[in-house]
């Protein structure tokens, strides 16, 4: 698994940011180089930087580059620069909780650098951006080997949208299991729902585990409960974009239906994400924020019109899933069986694995 979907690149604060342009892919792979924070915003918001903790590791770098773009003189000034860049990201995209706590992290790198100066302040602010993305990059693989207990020699696995390299800056949150045990030949092989109406899975899913040399069959949304009925599906590996205190699930919408086909035919429904996912300050699923979408996502197909002019449009961006639906929650801490409340990372006492 080689796919590096973002890299800080360059000399210290000096840097660039260098990112895949993932609306392109699958046909091809560009990588975008920065110096601007208004272009990392522009970049989150277009889906060319896309997933929950890479969503988050952009922010922070863009920070970076805000910040660093101040001309003024007055040591307060940067930091009120940091706030006004903060503000932008934060509008970028409204339910992956990454973004947030990845901003709220480099405000406070950036106040306690209060008096050093521009340069000072930025320093800081990259070496927390660092921290962040090593961090991400240590959870996806804490979770890879975690997650790999609930894995088996030949098993099939459905999964929903792209939670793979592409996501994070690691190996991905739900794929990462599933390149460990590709690594150590358990013959994995995987159903990618294709995830209408941006196409995560068949463009992007597919892509990567197929780089890796994983068995992929990609199938329409609607084909997945038929394929858990016909018996094809073991178990469905999903990622996540906020998870509430008591396990409620958002995800690219979508995901509930796969929930409860799953629960439906008995098949184990697994959550994978790292702690920077969850939201311990949102009670349960009704409190998160979903995204809509721009419309002509679903009225359109490759720039033609395939919905009549005029009709109203439902674009939900993502779903929640509730807990009750939910198997284990699979974190950088271990795997976790429900009950979940008070037991998620952050958000109790008891944590560990159950
Ligand atoms: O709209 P996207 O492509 O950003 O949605 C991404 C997802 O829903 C992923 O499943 C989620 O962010 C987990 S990524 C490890």
């Amino acid at each position: 698994m080689s796919v590096r979907s973002i890299e800080w690149v360059g000399e210290g604060i000096e840097g660039r940011l260098r990112f895949i342009d993932q609306t392109l892919l699958p046909g091809r792979v560009v990588y975008v180089e920065t110096v601007a924070a208004e272009e990392v915003a522009a970049a989150i918001r277009s889906l060319k930087v896309r997933g929950a903790p890479l969503i988050g590791i952009a922010a922070a770098f863009g920070c970076v580059l805000g910040v660093r773009d101040y001309g003024g003189a007055d040591g307060d000034g940067v930091l009120r620069r940091l706030d006004e860049v903060c503000r932008m990201l934060a509008q970028t995209r409204p339910t992956a909780v990454n973004l947030f706590h990845a901003l709220e992290r480099v405000r406070r790198a950036g106040d306690a650098a209060r008096g050093a100066g521009r340069d000072g302040v930025v320093k800081k602010v990259l070496e927390e951006a660092l921290a962040i993305a090593a961090e991400e990059r240590g959870m996806c693989r804490r979770i890879g080997e975690a997650g790999l207990e609930l894995l088996r020699p030949g098993m099939r696995i459905l999964t929903h949208c792209n939670a793979g390299a592409l996501a994070t800056g690691g190996m991905g949150t739900a794929l990462a299991p599933v390149y460990r045990a590709h690594a150590e030949g358990y013959g994995i092989k995987v159903y990618v729902d294709e995830t209408r109406p941006l196409l995560q899975g068949s463009r992007l899913t597919a892509w990567e585990l197929m780089q890796a040399g994983v068995e992929v069959t990609v199938l329409c949304d609607g084909a997945a409960a038929w394929a858990m009925r016909r018996r094809l599906v073991d178990a469905v590996l999903v990622g996540a974009d906020r998870i509430a205190a008591n396990g409620d699930t958002a995800n690219k919408i979508g995901t509930l239906a796969a929930a409860t086909a799953a629960r439906r035919y008995g098949i184990p429904f697994y959550v994978f994400a790292p702690s920077s996912t969850i939201d311990p300050e949102i009670e349960n699923g009704d409190g998160i924020p979903i995204e809509e979408r721009p419309l002509d996502a679903i009225t359109s197909w490759a720039g033609v019109r395939i919905a009549p002019e005029g009709v109203a449009v439902f674009a939900p961006a993502f779903d929640v899933t509730s807990a009750e639906l939910i198997s284990a929650i699979v974190t950088e801490e271990g795997v976790l069986r429900p009950p979940f409340e008070g037991r998620l990372p952050g958000c109790g006492s008891a944590r560990g694995r159950s």
